[in-house]
């Protein structure tokens, strides 16, 4: 069974209510209907009714079972535009402004159902930038008690089942934080490594990656992961991690016991946690075009309540995929 399926199976141990913001968009129409056929989610599509409607006859779906929700004449429009003032007033948003968001922005009334429990998780970005999808869930959700900051990790399941456990990775972070300080790069690796262990069932063995291992160069990069090293060791002191590593000491059994002997990490990592979001949006890319691995996510960690954000080039399997590990955090 591959990663994804895992993933599906447990989705439906514990059926979740999940909701998709951009509700006419004609692939997650689609997963929709397939998500509630399958059993994997319960699921709320927003926006408008004869939209939606007319994209499901376009597309051969039959939407029975799926609720629909058209934040411009739903009841509890009022309410959440009363939530929504409430939250941001002291960052300047007048009540205009969040009835407006609350009314006709379906990425801020499906962060407003989450945080209301109207809804257990939610999934966007098939159509909207990454930003755009998060934004909402940081100012309305937030990150889960004690959690200072959100980021996000990838699964990586590659043909070649030498790497990892049996072929399945966690890369992190590839999409959220651009220039992580050292503090956030150690929440970075801690959260991976929680992703890893909740959704793929991972022991994790954290590598911190660097373009030294060990002190082998000297520069500011460095430092920085060599004290989220640190950190992350204080924080989370039985967490098998070891930085910083190159790529091939983290991977290659030789190599990482040549460059830190006597390391549980090196040569054997199965999550790897990239020091910015340059060097991980390229790793993963790469690793996913260059040797053909299956790239699940970006899984967003951290939040409060679990909000996904999709590719733009997702296809209907992906939005189906990304709903079932949504829905799984959620649990
Ligand atoms: N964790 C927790 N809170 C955060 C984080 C974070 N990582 N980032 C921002 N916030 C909070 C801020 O403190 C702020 O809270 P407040 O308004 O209550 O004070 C709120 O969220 C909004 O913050 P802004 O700084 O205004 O938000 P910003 O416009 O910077 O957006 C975002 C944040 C979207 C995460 C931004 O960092 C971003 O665009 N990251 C890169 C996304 C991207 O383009 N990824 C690559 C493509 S994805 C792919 O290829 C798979």
């Amino acid at each position: 069974m591959s990663a994804i399926e895992k993933i599906k199976a447990k989705a439906k141990l514990n059926i979740k209510h999940i909701v998709l913001p951009e509700g006419s968009e004609p692939r997650t129409v689609q997963a929709a209907a397939q998500i509630v056929a399958q059993g994997i989610a319960n699921v709320t599509l927003l926006g408008n009714s004869e939209e939606i409607a007319k994209v499901a006859a376009e597309t051969s779906t039959d939407l029975k079972g799926v609720l629909i929700v058209d934040p411009a004449h739903s009841d509890k429009s009022a309410d959440y535009a009363a939530l929504l003032f409430e939250l941001r007033k002291a960052k300047g948003m007048t009540t205009e402004q969040a009835t407006e968001l609350a009314t006709k922005n379906t990425l801020y009334y499906g962060a407003l159902m989450l945080k209301n429990g109207d809804a257990d998780g939610m999934v966007a970005g098939a159509i909207n930038s990454t930003g755009d999808v998060l934004r909402p869930a940081l100012q309305i959700i937030k990150t889960a008690p004690g959690i200072k900051v959100v980021s996000s990790c990838f699964i990586m399941e590659l043909e070649d089942k030498q790497w990892g456990d049996d072929g399945v990775m966690i890369f992190g972070d590839c999409a959220v934080i651009p220039n992580p300080s050292a503090e956030e790069l150690a929440a970075i690796a801690i959260a991976s490594a929680a992703t890893g262990k909740q959704l793929v069932d991972m022991d994790p063995r954290v590598a911190m990656l660097s373009f030294s291992t060990k002190g082998s160069a000297k520069h500011d990069f460095v430092t920085k992961v060599q004290e989220a090293t640190k950190i992350a060791h204080e924080s989370a002191p039985d967490l098998k991690l070891d930085g910083e590593l190159q790529a091939d000491a983290a991977l290659v059994a030789s190599v990482g016991q040549l460059k830190s002997p006597g390391s549980t990490v090196a040569g054997q990592a199965n999550v790897l946690v990239f020091p910015d979001l340059q060097s991980g949006n390229i790793g993963y890319k790469l690793v996913q075009r260059l040797a053909g691995a299956e790239a699940v996510g970006p899984i967003i960690q951290g939040l409060a309540k679990p909000v996904s954000d999709l590719s733009r080039g997702c296809s209907v399997d992906d939005v189906v995929s990304v709903v079932a590990i949504t829905a799984v955090k959620a649990q």
